[in-house]
């Protein structure tokens, strides 16, 4: 494969996950990074990037700047991360794809559903790849689930339930601090918070896994610290297109959770359970069996799964390693374009544009359903509909 050259907007410097986009990006070998516009502060950014190893030219001090940099050079970069806040990622990722450039943009895509297709519209026109980060599919054994659950392992799946459920937003005394409140602030945060923020990535993973799309949902909202507009959690009940049954449950008042992301599957002749904490094991219940730990780096489980294990069994892989596969998805995803050949199958996993798409129809029918006492609501954006 060609080494590629990748740009990176947001991230900078005490950034919750620019260093996990660099690390993911970088640990392959396959992305160069070579170009940033990383702060919000122009002198910021131009000077961290600069640190990290960007040539002055090539370190912007706004997004605009990089973008008309890039868009001038016979060596313009071959993808472009975008990992601002949520309110900039539409219009950004929309001026890079309507320039040609392929986007991996961090969730949620956009703010609204019409905004979310408006991606979708461009990144069709254009036919630059449009990812989106729900980072954790790249785990090596939530790719192995997913061919189990395809391949038939478990039968044809019943339920599916998925959480994402931590504690770190719930100490009612420090609701007001500036960095916490924000987040429950529909003008700054828009109609959702903790499910938007946290919940979209379980409910994708579901479909993830299932390879069913969630068709329409239930919600109970609530703010347990009441200060709060937007809730800090909710329940929410959904149904897919392939006949599951799908139960969620997200929070950030959850005392005693850490990250809390965990997906269970549930078919006709067997279960599957794979929690983000321990991403080394995936468990599998065959119906009227003993239940068998699937080991990460295990050989010959399935293409998925073996294509994204990196180091021997027994020995950790985490966080950046699964956000490396998303990289490395879109990097044979680039390359077989310019090679003009198809990609491997086993790598066409990266989370869609549309699947960003569909988060916000879903961010919508949640808020919305969460007002109306839980009333059953089209979960799908109208353009799926
Ligand atoms: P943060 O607030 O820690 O960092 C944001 C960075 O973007 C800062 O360095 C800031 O200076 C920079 N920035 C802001 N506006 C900018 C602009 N117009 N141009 C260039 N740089 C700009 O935020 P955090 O937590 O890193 O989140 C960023 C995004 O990543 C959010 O959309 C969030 O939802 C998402 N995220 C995704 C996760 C995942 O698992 N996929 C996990 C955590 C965050």
């Amino acid at each position: 494969m060609t080494k590629l050259k990748w740009g990176m907007i947001g991230g900078g410097e005490g950034s919750q996950i620019g260093p996990a986009h660099r690390l993911g990006a970088g640990l392959d070998g396959l992305f160069t990074f070579t170009a940033g516009a990383l702060d919000h502060r122009p002198d910021e950014g131009r000077d961290y990037g600069i640190r990290l190893g960007l040539d002055a030219d090539r370190a912007y001090g706004s997004w605009q700047d990089m973008l008309a940099g890039e868009k001038a050079r016979d060596d313009r970069v071959d993808l472009v991360t975008v990992a601002t806040p949520n309110s900039t990622h539409f219009e950004i990722t929309k001026a890079f794809l309507e320039a040609g450039f392929h986007v991996l943009c961090e969730k949620p895509m956009t703010m609204t559903v019409e905004e979310g297709e408006a991606i979708v519209e461009v990144a069709k026109k254009t036919g630059s790849i449009c990812a989106v980060n729900y980072g954790y599919t790249g785990y090596s054994l939530v790719r192995h689930m997913r061919a189990m659950v395809a391949r038939g392992d478990i039968g044809k799946v019943r339920l599916v339930k998925a959480e994402f459920a931590h504690g770190h937003h719930a100490d009612a005394t420090d609701a007001d601090n500036p960095r916490v409140r924000w987040r429950y602030d529909p003008a700054q945060a828009g109609v959702s918070a903790q499910f938007a923020d946290c919940g979209i990535h379980a409910l994708h993973m579901a479909s993830f896994v299932t390879g069913q799309e969630v068709t329409k949902l239930s919600a109970d909202t609530v703010s347990c610290i009441p200060v709060r507009t937007l809730e800090d959690d909710a329940m929410v009940n959904f149904r897919m297109d392939g006949g599951a049954v799908g139960r969620l449950w997200t929070s950030s008042v959850a005392i005693g959770r850490q990250h809390g992301l965990t997906i269970q599957v549930f078919g006709e002749t067997g279960g599957l359970r794979w929690a983000q904490e321990q991403p080394n094991q995936l468990y599998y219940m065959p119906l009227n069996a003993r239940l068998q730990i699937i080991e990460r780096g295990e050989g010959n489980l399935s293409p998925e799964a073996d294509r994204t294990s990196r180091v021997t069994v027994g020995h950790a892989e985490g966080m950046p390693l699964a956000f490396a596969n998303i990289y490395g998805d879109l990097a044979e995803a680039i390359n077989a374009r310019k090679e003009g050949r198809v990609m491997d199958p086993a790598a066409n996993l990266y989370p869609r544009a549309e699947d960003g798409l569909r988060s916000m129809a879903a961010v919508f029918a949640v808020a919305e359903s969460g007002k109306a006492d839980g009333q059953w609501l089209d979960a799908r954006p109208p353009m799926f509909r």
